[in-house]
């Protein structure tokens, strides 16, 4: 809290609110007296100056490009450790010794399997559906099968469900991508670490044994770290929503797995590589940079711009490293598409349109291109970012449900409506 106080006069009505302060970054005006003392709710339909919640696990500043997970920079935390050490750090707020980095692997890696039921609930969907559909359907779905982690008031269940869900999303989308493409499912093999784990269930046949690519593998576990949390995004206001009315974890997860999913968010990935692949080649650039900056038009450049960053996102970065590793490990160094996405961003860095309304590269403009060139189709590009996504979810719903200040989230309107009138019979309308 600061010595500092906030007056609103609104016609005769007067609210003195407070204004409180973090360790880093904007105050906040405490509003919650604002509509007892003048009648006047506040209105922000995207939220661009509300803060939500409280928070200690992520901290982001958009002009500077800077992204902390509970003050640890991304730079280092993606050059130096790996995503279940992250994991640890967002669950438990501090980076775990060796022996307790040795000790949550083994935890996790020993509750990889889902319950074999589960792989009934794959044949009742179509094989070309979405791999995020499946996604959705299977996570709400782990509710039914994990009764004895559900009771949210109850932090071992809490803690117990929060490891099941960071176990088991690598084997469920590896389920999605099997059943996708028509292969058998593959189980978890409890010597390898997570990410050459995820890659074997996806990319492994029964007819020879797979043999993981560490630098695959590294850079696999890379794009985790830098998809794991990024404060009150869409998907993570989500699942805090949905958390907020004591809905159990699983079905938090599924609502962020869900609002994830749309391009403008998680879908974004997806969305960046079929544009790439649609502008082709690099002469047809121009055309596609006139139609994101026509009103008229509803195409957008994805994997540009970003409602916080107004300044280069700085896991873009670390993904545009992480694709040249992959593409030169791979000999795919001459790929048509890295050679338009580099002009295309190069293009647009200096187009005083881009420039002017400080769109950058985001996390999801190179992405894509290295997972394509990992093996995987785009459809799941945004499930591996669900993946990851869910330490993000999970810790953040933990601090929520930890919270005291925490209530059923339920935000008001601006009624633009009728006013009220009555009832007029079918016989005189
Ligand atoms: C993610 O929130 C998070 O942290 C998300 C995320 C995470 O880790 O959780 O970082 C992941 O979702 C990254 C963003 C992925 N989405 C895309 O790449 C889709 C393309 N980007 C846009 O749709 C847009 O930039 C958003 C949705 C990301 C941000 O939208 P905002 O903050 O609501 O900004 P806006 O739409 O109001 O845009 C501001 C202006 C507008 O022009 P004006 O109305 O002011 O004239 O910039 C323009 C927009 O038209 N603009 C773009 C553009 N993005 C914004 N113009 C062309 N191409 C674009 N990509």
């Amino acid at each position: 809290m600061t010595d500092q106080s906030a007056t609103i006069k609104i016609g005769d009505k007067t609210a003195n609110l407070s204004v409180k302060s973090g360790t880093i970054g904007p105050d906040v005006i405490d509003i919650g007296a604002l509509y007892k003392n003048t009648g006047s709710f506040t209105y922000d339909p995207g939220f661009t100056s509300t803060a939500s919640c409280e928070s200690k696990i992520t901290y982001i500043d958009g002009d500077e490009g800077v992204l902390l997970h509970r003050g640890y920079p991304i730079e280092q935390l993606a050059e130096h450790g790996d995503f279940l050490e992250v994991c640890y750090l967002l669950l438990y707020g501090e980076l775990p010794t060796a022996a307790q980095k040795k000790d949550f692997d083994f935890r996790v890696t020993h509750h990889t399997m889902v319950h074999e039921q589960m792989s009934r609930f794959f044949t009742g969907f179509r094989r070309d559906a979405h791999p995020m559909a499946v996604m959705c359907g299977c996570v709400g779905a782990l509710s039914a099968f994990y009764h004895d982690s559900t009771d949210i008031t109850d932090p071992h269940q809490r803690m117990v469900a929060s490891l099941r869900m960071i176990a088991k999303m690598p084997t469920i989308a590896a389920m999605a991508y099997k059943y996708y493409i028509g292969q058998p499912f593959v189980y978890p093999k409890n010597d390898l670490d997570y990410a050459s784990n995820f890659l074997r269930m996806c990319f492994a046949v029964p007819c020879e044994e797979y043999v993981v690519n560490p630098v695959l593998s590294r850079a696999m576990d890379r794009i985790f770290i830098l998809h794991a949390d990024h404060e009150q995004n869409a998907s993570t206001s989500t699942v805090r929503l949905a958390g907020s009315s004591g809905a159990n974890p699983f079905a938090c997860i599924a609502a962020g797995i869900a609002c994830l999913w749309g391009p403008a968010h998680g879908g974004a990935n997806e969305a960046a590589l079929n544009m790439l692949s649609e502008i082709g080649t690099v002469d047809r650039i121009p055309e596609y940079i006139a139609r994101a900056k026509d009103k008229n038009d509803p195409f957008r450049l994805m994997g540009f711009g970003h409602r916080v960053y107004k300044n280069y996102d700085p896991r873009a970065k670390i993904m545009q490293k992480t694709t040249h590793e992959v593409l030169a490990e791979l000999g795919h160094r001459d790929d048509p598409l890295l050679e338009v996405a580099m002009e295309l961003e190069r293009i647009a860095l200096t187009d005083e349109y881009f420039v002017e309304k400080k769109l950058y590269p985001n996390i999801d403009f190179y992405s894509g291109i290295t997972l394509k060139a990992l093996g995987f189709p785009t459809t799941m590009f945004t499930v591996l970012f669900a993946l990851a996504r869910t330490v993000g979810w999970i810790a953040q719903w933990n601090e929520m449900i930890e919270d005291p200040q925490q209530r059923i989230g339920r935000p008001r309107q601006l009624y633009v409506g009728e006013p009220q009138r009555d009832y007029v019979p079918v016989s005189k309308r």
